[in-house]
């Protein structure tokens, strides 16, 4: 593997998925990453991401450097030909190639503006990254996908799945503040990927980018997408049509027992950080359906598998 941008990286995914679940149960290598540097920038927040990734790299024998580069570095430029007389002081051209002289492989976390959709979709920084390191690129979270959850998902479902193809619902949930389509995205192109029954359901006006949707399953009435789910994806987005505004706050998708109770069971899943009784209610977060601590578990192994990969080019 060349760099794990987005989930077109991936040759192989039955063996990649296979690969997380035998470095679950410690088969790990300790050799292949000794000497190998993983260097790891942050232009945003971030817990799981940052910590299982960093846990990831260590259990292959990786030393790792973590840069705040909002904070920490020189503001960036990431558009070629510029005329740099305001305040980014570093062109990506530069730092890209120094950071290759200091990293074997380089994660990148840059999350969108969500003011200008067609800039967001045009990812300059992870591309910016890709274009001018000479080392492997690995996306932390990017503008418009987030392949390493995605691919902690599909791990998780692989495991906690009781029939042969479950139906997985990836349902919108309200939220206060605008969030990024990252997420859900790859969530959506894994699950097309597997041997799953997915829907989505989401209020009017959210609807997710259709180029990604493509033929999957689009409700507007979230109790009827439920009906005999085996796994609920819940997560807030922005809307895509309306580009980054939060159309809808109020109460009636919060995903609570009475919505559980429509679905076989299901077992529900988010990526985390959740805003507990907006997002999800206490009482699913707190109950058994709950899989979201061996969801975020599972992150730690989904990277070094990744990390594996790219180690070995
Ligand atoms: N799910 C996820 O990416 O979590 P963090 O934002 O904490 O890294």
């Amino acid at each position: 593997m060349k760099n794990y941008i987005d989930l077109s990286d991936i040759e192989d995914l039955p063996a990649l998925l296979e690969d997380a679940l035998k470095l679950k149960n410690n088969n790990s290598n300790p050799e292949l990453g000794k000497g190998k540097t993983l260097g790891m920038l942050f232009f945003n927040p971030s817990l799981r991401t940052r910590l299982s990734t960093e846990k990831a790299a260590k259990l292959l024998g990786m030393e790792v450097m973590v840069m705040n580069i909002n904070s920490d570095g020189w503001a960036l430029e990431f558009e070629d030909g510029q005329v740099m007389d305001s305040n980014k002081a570093e062109h990506i051209k530069e730092a890209a190639a120094v950071l290759s002289q200091y990293c074997d492989i380089i994660a990148v976390r840059a999350f969108p503006e969500l003011k200008d959709k067609e800039r967001d979709n045009a990812e300059l920084v992870m591309n910016g990254f890709k274009k001018y390191a000479s080392v492997p690129i690995l996306n932390l979270e990017s503008a418009t996908g987030h392949p390493l959850q995605a691919l902690t998902d599909a791990l998780t479902i692989i495991e906690l799945k009781t029939v042969k193809r479950p139906k997985v619902v990836l349902t919108w949930a309200p939220h206060p503040k605008a969030l990024p389509h990252a997420v859900p995205n790859s969530f959506v192109q894994m699950m097309q990927k597997m041997d799953v029954e997915l829907c989505i359901a989401n209020p009017e006006g959210n609807d997710l980018n259709s180029e990604i949707t493509n033929n999957t399953k689009v409700f507007h009435d979230q109790d009827e997408a439920l009906k005999n789910a085996d796994f609920v994806y819940v997560k807030n987005w922005s809307s895509y049509e309306n580009y980054g505004e939060v159309l809808k706050t109020d109460e009636d998708w919060t995903f609570n027992q009475e919505k559980l109770r429509g679905t076989n069971n299901a077992k529900v899943m988010h990526c985390l950080p959740v805003r507990r009784n907006v997002v999800i209610a206490d009482d699913v977060l707190d109950s058994e359906n709950s899989v979201v601590i061996h969801q975020a578990n599972n992150r730690t192994f989904a990277a070094q598998a990744v990390l594996r990969k790219l180690l070995k080019g």
